[in-house]
């Protein structure tokens, strides 16, 4: 097919008049000439600085900020593209979690430029240096890698699973549930778990261990109005508590740290209200 239209373009050209072919060559080569000629016309590499937060625990020195140097041309549009460039190419020491690269994994959750988000959804700007540290307000265990254990140990605790009192309806089958009772759980089911919205809030900085936090709270409101769960009251109960939900004053830094579109903040607020009816 290529070929093809090679020949067309070529079949063309050869139509035209003797001084309409001349014309047409003196273009293509004044166009080749000022290519060779002008590297500014057409920039030939794109150099643009990262600047990585690193901290190594088995070595004395403090955390610093390094920086790299990559060519934009050779390197794919996200920020994660340009970390594994630098890891492949640069530094093998860099660390960072990664996985899927597309935004379902919730691994590359990290701070790019002062705000909160996944590296491969992040395109690479142009202009000045880019700064990526870790999340907020975490503990690192290297580099970029932050330790998440408080994070996963508040969604356990949550109960993150139907609980059923009555025996399943049809047993050895699931438990079905009206399309509009399936509508209630939108904005929730979404979450990857990245941490991107209780990392950068406020309540959570100064409270880590006795806050849930907006992205273990949007799971318990996940499961308090699932149709199919029979323990509502139980779970509404388990987080009535001035610290584990009342520590959110909708600040909602969350809603616009979600890198999935998600109101954590909103949902607080569902439990607050149903709180207040329970
Ligand atoms: S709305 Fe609540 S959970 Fe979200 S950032 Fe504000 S205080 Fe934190
Ligand atoms: S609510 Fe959004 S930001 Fe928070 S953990 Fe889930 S996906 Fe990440
Ligand atoms: S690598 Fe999975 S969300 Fe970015």
């Amino acid at each position: 097919m290529a070929t093809g239209l090679v020949r067309r373009a070529i079949t063309r050209v050869a139509a035209l008049s003797p001084a309409a072919r001349a014309f047409v060559y003196r273009e293509h080569a004044s166009e080749a000439a000022a290519q060779q000629l002008d590297p500014q016309a057409k920039p030939t590499s794109a150099p643009k600085t990262f600047q990585i937060y690193r901290w190594n625990p088995d070595t004395p020195q403090k955390p610093d900020l390094q920086n790299y140097e990559i060519d934009l041309k050779e390197c794919g549009p996200m920020v994660l593209d340009a970390l594994i460039k630098i890891k492949n190419e640069v530094d093998p020491t860099l660390t960072f979690r990664r996985s899927c690269r597309e935004g379902i994994c919730g691994s590359c959750a990290m701070n790019i430029d002062g705000r909160n988000g996944l590296a491969c959804l992040t395109k690479i700007t142009s202009g000045g240096p880019t700064m990526i540290t870790p999340l907020p307000h975490m503990f690192v265990i290297k580099d970029l890698v932050v330790d998440m254990t408080n994070f996963y140990n508040q969604y356990k605790s949550i109960e993150p699973w139907l609980k059923r009192k009555s025996p399943p309806e049809n047993p050895g089958k699931e438990n079905l549930q009206t399309k509009e009772d399936r509508k209630k759980l939108d904005g929730m089911y979404e979450c990857i778990l990245c941490a991107c919205c209780s990392t950068s809030c406020p309540s959570y900085w100064w409270n880590p261990e006795s806050y849930l936090g907006p992205a273990a709270l949007l799971h318990a409101n996940r499961w308090i109005m699932d149709s199919r769960d029979e323990y509502t009251k139980e779970r509404l109960d388990a987080i009535n508590d001035e610290f584990k939900l009342y520590r959110c004053h909708t600040i909602l830094n969350c809603a616009k740290a979600c890198p999935k579109g998600l109101n954590p903040g909103m949902q607080i607020q569902n439990i607050k209200r149903l709180e207040r009816t329970n």
